[in-house]
């Protein structure tokens, strides 16, 4: 293949500092549970190219990839780089389908500059959208947000649907999807400023669970009881919305961030009879069965973004990748709202 290097960064060796897992924690992780490494990236071989990160998204999913147990994708090894989705700049390649200056998107890792060769790479356009927005609601976020409520949850138009970790980078997506789908939607987060932002959103009504008995407002709010829940963060809330489920509802089992850190199994929900007596289904679901459907929620939910019909979101970090293992905890503190990303510095 032709040398389609351009960029005089390309000639230069690079070194990159990246976060590895140290040691796999028990409740939140701390400083044991990563190291930072710096460590050469080799030059493109033929097919490959170099990517300079710009964003690394931040995943409540991170939590359980920590793990050493069987699930949708294998653990993040000891002394492996921490696995996350990025954007970046390709800055030298020998890959014609990624040449220098293509702005991208993938599992570059927790590192600033990565070899790549194309597997699970795509192009983003800038255009459409600024870096972060491709890591949230043009991202997997939104991909969830968007399967999640149409295809698991069944979305029907004048539903009312419940949605938790509402001003999170799925849950904002899933209430507007649900509006412009001409549901009424009720969201749950945490804090009056949240709260707020969902209301200017165009939630129809919004609880803060911090300050809110959910169960109680939830009846006030739906005495006729709920259609569809999204359920980003299982616990208490989970049973409250069971509790007030409709006939036929379909509950949407997309997260449970609230039991994410817990050193023993958390409580099963003390509710699910409700499913019996409602007739309604409890259904999981992991995203990644639908990347072959990307396209059509992208399209979907750009159009509803660049019509100003959709608000994305982003809560961006700075910090660069040795800003990681806080900003990881800022998922579980609350600090986003919409879609939390770190913003990776050059380096030096
Ligand atoms: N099934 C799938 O394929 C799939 C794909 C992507 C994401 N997910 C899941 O979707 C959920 C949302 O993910 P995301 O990326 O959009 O994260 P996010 O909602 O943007 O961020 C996490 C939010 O969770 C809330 N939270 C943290 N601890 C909580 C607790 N103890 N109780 C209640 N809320 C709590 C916080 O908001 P507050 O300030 O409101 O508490 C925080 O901002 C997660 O459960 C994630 O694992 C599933």
């Amino acid at each position: 293949m032709a040398d389609i290097t351009s960029d005089p960064e390309a000639q230069l060796s690079i070194t990159t500092r990246q976060i590895v897992l140290a040691q796999r924690p028990q409740g939140f992780p701390d400083d044991e549970t990563w190291s930072q490494v710096e460590t050469e990236v080799p030059s493109p071989g033929p097919g490959e190219f170099v990517v300079r990160t710009d964003h690394i998204s931040l995943d409540p999913a991170m939590r359980g990839w920590l793990n050493d147990v069987r699930s949708y994708v294998p653990p993040v090894q000891l002394g492996e780089v921490m696995r996350a989705q990025a954007t970046g700049v390709v800055t030298a390649s020998e890959n014609a389908d990624f040449p220098v200056g293509t702005a991208v998107i993938g599992g570059f890792g927790v590192t600033e500059h990565a070899l790549s060769d194309g597997s699970g790479v795509s192009r983003i356009d800038l255009g459409l959208a600024p870096a972060p927005t491709w890591l949230g609601a043009l991202g997997m976020p939104g991909m969830t947000a968007y399967f999640g409520l149409l295809d698991v949850g069944r979305l029907r138009e004048g539903d009312t649907v419940l949605v938790s970790g509402a001003a999170g980078a799925v849950g904002s997506v899933v209430g507007q999807l649900a509006k412009a789908k001409g549901a009424r939607v009720i969201g749950i987060a945490g804090g009056a400023d949240k709260c707020a932002w969902l209301r200017e959103i165009g939630f129809d009504e919004a609880i803060d669970y911090r300050e809110e008995k959910v169960l109680r407002r939830l009846r006030e709010l739906a005495p006729d009881g709920i259609d569809v829940y999204f359920d980003n963060v299982g616990g208490d809330i989970l049973d409250a919305a069971l509790a007030n489920l409709r006939r036929g509802a379909r509950v949407v089992l997309c997260g449970a961030i609230s039991g994410y850190n817990a050193e023993s199994l958390p409580p099963g929900p003390k509710r699910y009879m409700s499913l019996l007596v409602f007739r309604a289904s409890m259904t999981g679901f992991v995203v990644f069965d639908y990347q072959d459907r990307y396209p059509e929620a992208v399209a979907a939910i750009g159009e509803l973004i660049t019509s100003g019909r959709l608000v994305a979101r982003e809560t961006v970090l700075p910090g660069g990748v040795a800003g990681f293992p806080e900003a990881l905890l800022g998922l579980f503190r609350g600090v986003n709202t919409g879609k939390l990303v770190l913003a990776v510095e050059e380096s030096a």
